[in-house]
């Protein structure tokens, strides 16, 4: 397994482009199920999740092709059930059901374990797709659902933890070709969510009011092929910010839409730090002195969950008291152990950590047990002073694309160890 070597203390400066969002392109592939004509996606990122899906579309009988940022799905023939272990594998792929269901009436999928970050159920995805008719079955680890027809109707869907991202674009794609007019309340409003909306209308479906907490649709006979460029990666863009914060130093981000970023921008500002739109750009720079802030995570357009650990990082080298409390994942704080090898004092009460900030972090072998605990990891290490070795950062590259590479342009000292 790849590891990631990083010495230290090194003030990033210059530009950085954001690539394709993985949160918004995982459900758009899933959607290209919905119709037997060939559909194109631009600026895709070049990620392993992306990879896997496309193998998942492809066990499903879809012809998937990748050139540069663009991908390219026919899925002209497809059965409704692909490869147990590739599914398994990847949570994100639960988005397949939906579109399968609308397009075959059927679908077999593995169910989706939980992972280190919480058990993360799917009573909501099969409440939704019960609720427009499908008949579901558990057994043998396979979610079996079948329906004879899919039939428009209202459907609550907030949990224990607010709306549901994945629940939300299952349910959309299936309604649009569900007979008559789905509501869906208490919607995700995460713009990926509108971006899988807008890919969906470009095929010829009815969605309105995509990114807010009522969505309508009006279920057509059939969709056609659509051409869509997704959205930039928000959580990369707050990943870069953060960077630039951590390391003291100025990076201007390219490619980005400030606008999904409200959340993250207003919490670095509290905490001190200088970010001014320049153009369609954005710029980033410590401002003279960082200041500690509580943060508590919350469904779009609150604080995002996926950029709680790299703030964590940020708090961790700020002199003060500051409070983090995680309200989407029950047990996402497997980075706060690792970064107490790296000197930090965090102490976890219930859903928070208590960050004692200020002392200067210095390097040590740390372990990513998950994507964004990895990215806060390589923060971490890009400040501490020495070298920061990171193991498992087959986590990072699930998420960011060619992060080191980005990193080193900046002029971070860092390494990529690939596994002899
Ligand atoms: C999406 O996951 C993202 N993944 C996650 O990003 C992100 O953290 C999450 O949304 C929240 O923003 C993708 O888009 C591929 P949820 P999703 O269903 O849709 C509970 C990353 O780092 N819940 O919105 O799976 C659930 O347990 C990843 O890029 C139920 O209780 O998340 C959680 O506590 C990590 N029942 C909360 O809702 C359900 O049926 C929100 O989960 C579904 C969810």
């Amino acid at each position: 397994m790849d590891s990631l070597l990083i010495k230290g203390g090194v003030p990033l400066h210059g530009e950085v482009q954001i690539s394709g969002a993985k949160n918004a392109v995982l459900p758009i592939m899933a959607a290209t199920l919905l119709t037997a004509e060939p559909c194109v996606i631009h600026r895709v990122p070049d990620l392993s999740d992306v990879k896997f899906m496309g193998k998942i579309l492809n066990s499903l009988g879809a012809e998937v092709s990748f050139e540069g940022d663009t991908l390219t799905v026919c899925a002209r023939r497809i059965k409704g059930h692909g490869d147990y272990e590739l599914i398994r594998k990847m949570r994100g792929s639960i988005c397949i059901l939906g579109p399968l269901l609308a397009r075959l009436r059927k679908a077999e999928v593995s169910q989706p374990g939980g992972c280190v970050i919480g058990t993360r159920p799917i009573d909501l995805h099969l409440k939704g797709l019960r609720a427009l008719g499908a008949k579901i079955e558990i057994e043998a680890g396979y979610i079996r659902a079948r329906a004879a027809r899919l039939a428009g109707t209202e459907i609550f869907l907030g949990g224990r933890a607010g709306p549901t991202v994945l629940g939300t674009a299952n349910i959309m794609t299936a309604a649009v070709l569900a007979e008559g007019v789905t509501i869906i309340e208490s919607a995700a409003c995460e713009p990926e969510v509108m971006d899988l909306a807008q890919f969906l209308n470009a095929m010829g479906a009815k969605i309105q009011g995509a990114g807010s907490p009522t969505i309508t649709i009006t279920g057509v006979k059939e969709l056609h092929g659509a051409e869509h460029e997704v959205i930039p990666d928000r959580i990369e863009a707050a990943t870069f910010a953060l960077a630039a914060a951590v390391t003291g130093g100025e990076i201007t981000i390219h490619g980005a839409k400030p606008e999904h970023l409200n959340a993250v921008i207003d919490k670095l500002r509290e905490a001190g730090v200088k970010l001014e739109r320049r153009g369609a750009a954005l710029l980033v720079k410590r401002g003279s002195r960082l200041q500690p802030v509580d943060v508590t995570t919350l469904p779009y357009a609150g604080f995002p969950t996926d950029v709680q650990a790299q703030m964590m990082t940020l708090m961790c080298l700020t002199p003060g008291i500051s409070i983090i409390t995680e309200r989407i994942f029950e047990s996402r704080f497997s980075h706060v152990a690792e970064l107490g090898r790296l000197g930090a004092d965090i102490s976890i009460e219930g859903p928070s950590a208590i960050v004692k900030g200020g002392k200067r972090l210095s390097g040590a072998p740390v372990m990513a047990s998950d994507l964004r605990a990895s990215a806060a990891l390589v923060l971490a290490g890009l400040a501490a002073k020495g070298t920061t070795q990171v193991n498992r950062i087959y986590h990072l590259d699930r998420g960011y694309e060619k992060i080191d590479d980005k990193l080193r342009k900046l002029g971070g000292r860092i390494e990529r160890i690939k596994e002899t």
